[in-house]
């Protein structure tokens, strides 16, 4: 097995002469060969089970890869064999988009955290579902769907419905993406009025799929860290409304307060890693106790050990997920918190 112990004075070094989403690609290039024998019993990571059932789905463990890590799906068996008890891929789009113009991937070092502005780069919504057909994995995959960049946002729900129509087969959940700082006016959607005419009829598309396939597939919606309390307020009403199956909080913010005058805090875009975690974990709470623990919360943002993922599920969380911590840290997180949590 790998010594994963070796991450922070071997691996990243390396990684980190690249910027960061050179390094980043590598790492998925390498993972698709590495997920394949006889590399993958070299490079796998056992973790203790822990087995849990949330949203009528069962987990082998709590702790997942958050949303943006594996766009495309190309890399789901090697992440799996680093241990994870769930795997979120996408955001995936209706059609290939380029993304926003690079440099758009940054590190803070001295926080340990990320500015990325990506804008939802991905090969389309078609590749993603052959990529799904083809892997291994065993464990929960969840698709994370949104809508082109060219897609007005009037027309925004037109996306949703052709990405959940398309990854309904090969999907454990489902999670609707609206809170991406990235993409103009997408977080808008997050709005009560707007939050309903998008969700409605994703709950119809839901109900006649599960009648058709025989298979429920859970609806789960990310949330922005940057909303009012009352914005948050209205929107948990909403979820409570629509019998939404899951609420994960958060993504990443447009908040630079922790991070003033260090290394890229200029950069436009979404920040993630350590500075996230406080605010990330008291929109957590506040969710929770909104929706009164009646709906089932991933918690996610700055976890980077088994602490902090305690953290999250005392605030209200059934599941964690982590993407910073990964790229900082290594897979050794990822055993640290299943096996201590
Ligand atoms: C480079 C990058 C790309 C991301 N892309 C997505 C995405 O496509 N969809 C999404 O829901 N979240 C995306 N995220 C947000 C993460 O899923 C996660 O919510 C956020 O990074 C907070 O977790 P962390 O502090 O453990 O990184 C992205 C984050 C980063 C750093």
């Amino acid at each position: 097995m790998f010594p994963y112990f070796l991450y922070r004075s071997l691996v990243r070094p390396l990684l980190f002469m690249f910027n960061a989403e050179n390094a980043h690609d590598s790492v998925i290039r390498l993972g698709r060969v590495l997920s394949k024998e006889p590399f993958k019993t070299i490079f796998s990571q056992k973790v203790i089970e822990s087995p849990l059932e949330v949203m009528g789905l069962k987990f082998k463990n709590p702790v997942g890869l958050a949303a943006g890590m594996d766009k495309d799906a190309e890399a789901v068996d090697f992440f799996g064999a680093l241990g994870f008890g769930f795997i979120e891929v996408g955001t995936v789009t209706p059609r290939p988009q380029d993304g926003n113009p690079k440099p758009r991937m940054f590190r803070v070092y001295e926080a340990e955290g990320i500015i990325n502005r990506m804008g939802f780069n991905n090969k389309g919504v078609d590749n993603l579902v052959r990529n799904l057909k083809n892997c291994k994995y065993d464990g929960v995959i969840g698709v994370s769907i949104g809508k082109n960049e060219d897609t007005p946002i009037e027309h925004a729900v037109d996306d949703y419905l052709e990405c959940m129509e398309k990854v309904y087969p090969v999907a454990d959940y489902i999670a609707v993406n609206v809170s991406c700082p990235n993409t103009p006016d997408l977080t808008d959607l997050q709005q009560a009025d707007a939050f309903t005419a998008l969700i409605s009829p994703l709950k119809e598309c839901q109900k006649r799929l599960a009648e058709d396939t025989g298979n429920y597939v859970p609806l789960v919606v990310k949330i922005s860290p940057d909303l009012f309390d009352n914005e948050l307020r209205s929107l948990c009403g909403v979820c409570l409304e629509q019998k939404i199956d899951g609420i994960t909080c958060t993504n990443t913010t447009v908040s630079r307060d922790v991070i003033d005058g260090m290394t890229h805090a200029n950069e436009w875009g979404g920040l993630s890693g350590q500075p996230l975690f406080h605010k990330s974990t008291r929109v957590l709470k506040l969710v929770s106790d909104m929706v009164d623990n009646s709906i089932p919360i991933i918690g996610v943002g700055g976890i980077s050990n088994a602490v902090q993922a305690r953290e999250k599920i005392d605030a209200g969380a059934s599941l964690v997920q982590i993407f910073s911590s990964l790229i900082f840290d290594g897979p050794k997180v990822i055993k640290d918190i299943a096996n201590n949590i």
